[in-house]
């Protein structure tokens, strides 16, 4: 393997806060290693284009505290393809590029995981995505600050449902994963947490609404998206003439979640994560994604964490339901 002196960074997917302290980490630690660093734009989009930047100490100064992405980010249909990957290795060779950092979640990985499977070219992934969802990490860098964003919102929702005794269905995000709505509505007291890793869930939440029923009092019920049961305006229309009673609303918080400052955590995590990834690059690793396991940093093959599924933890939702208003909802 050729002895790595360029490295590139880019970031993929969805932005998470708190990946610009990653590419500010990635950049100084690979300098003061003596590597030269290039910064990619816009994901897998930027590398089949050739659209790549130097980087130096000065040019992440300022961002840590930024969310979004100062590299921009993309979901890129022409990675999928092999000739597009083809073409984005060309450009690497073209820049002297010879490896490259992925702060990103499942899908970059998969592209990254194929890349390097056809081209000779070492990929380290750092997990950036606020649904930390990703096998072989306790954490995803983006997690925290979209926890507390959520938290923020729900807790200012929760004032006017109660002023208006209202049921309201909040929808947060997670693709197909409820690690987002396990741990938000643990942190908000919401009096149901509806989760695609769990079954029956209009049935859990008709249950509750039955009990409710008799207590009249305003509730929030936090929703995940991606239950398989349907969306969350699909699920309230089928709860309303049930329980015609109720006066239910929905909100959907969105993008919001993806974006502000990002919290002291998530920003550590980053840096902690950005280092490590330079230092596995330096020890010719190739093909990992750098964790985050019991507070240690730690390196699974990026073949493994794209092929397994990490599952939500039961004491978690066991926790939900123990401390919930009318207790277990199963
Ligand atoms: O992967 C992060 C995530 O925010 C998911 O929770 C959500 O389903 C998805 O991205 C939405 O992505 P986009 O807005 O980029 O289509």
């Amino acid at each position: 393997m050729a002895k790595i002196n360029r490295i590139g960074v880019l970031t993929s997917g969805g932005d998470a806060p708190g990946m610009n302290a990653a590419i500010r980490a990635v950049t100084r630690a690979g300098i003061n290693n003596n590597l030269e660093v290039f910064g990619i734009m816009r994901g897998y989009e930027g590398m089949i284009e050739g659209d790549i930047i130097p980087m130096n100490s000065e040019t992440v100064s300022g961002i840590i505290q930024k969310g979004g992405t100062f590299l921009l980010t993309a979901r890129s249909n022409r990675f999928r393809e092999y000739e597009g990957r083809k073409e984005a290795y060309e450009q690497l060779k073209r820049f002297g590029i010879n490896a490259v950092v992925v702060i990103g979640g499942d899908g970059s990985f998969t592209g990254a995981n194929i890349m390097s499977s056809e081209f000779d070219i070492p990929f380290i992934g750092i997990p950036g995505t606020i649904d930390n969802d990703l096998f072989g990490t306790d954490y995803t860098i983006g997690f925290d600050t979209a926890l507390n964003t959520v938290v923020d919102a729900v807790d200012k929702i929760r004032d006017t449902a109660s002023s208006h005794n209202r049921i309201f269905f909040v929808e947060v995000m997670g693709r197909e994963a409820g690690f987002v709505a396990i741990n938000s509505g643990i942190a908000c007291g919401a009096e149901i947490i509806m989760i695609p890793e769990e079954k029956n869930q209009i049935e859990k939440a008709r249950r509750f609404l039955a009990e409710r029923a008799r207590k009249n009092k305003s509730s929030i019920i936090l929703v995940a998206e991606g239950l398989e049961e349907g969306s969350t305006m699909e699920i309230t229309e089928i709860l309303k003439p049930e329980f015609p009673q109720f006066d239910m609303r929905v909100s959907i918080l969105g993008h919001i979640q993806r974006g502000g400052s990002p919290s002291a955590k998530d920003r550590v995590i980053a840096s902690r994560m950005g280092a490590a990834a330079v230092e596995a690059l330096l020890d010719n690793q190739k093909c990992i994604m750098i964790g985050l396991v019991n507070d240690e940093i730690v390196q699974v093959p990026l073949n493994k964490t794209v092929k397994m599924h990490k599952a939500i933890d039961e004491a978690l939702i066991n926790l939900a339901e123990d401390i919930a208003t009318f207790g277990p909802q199963k």
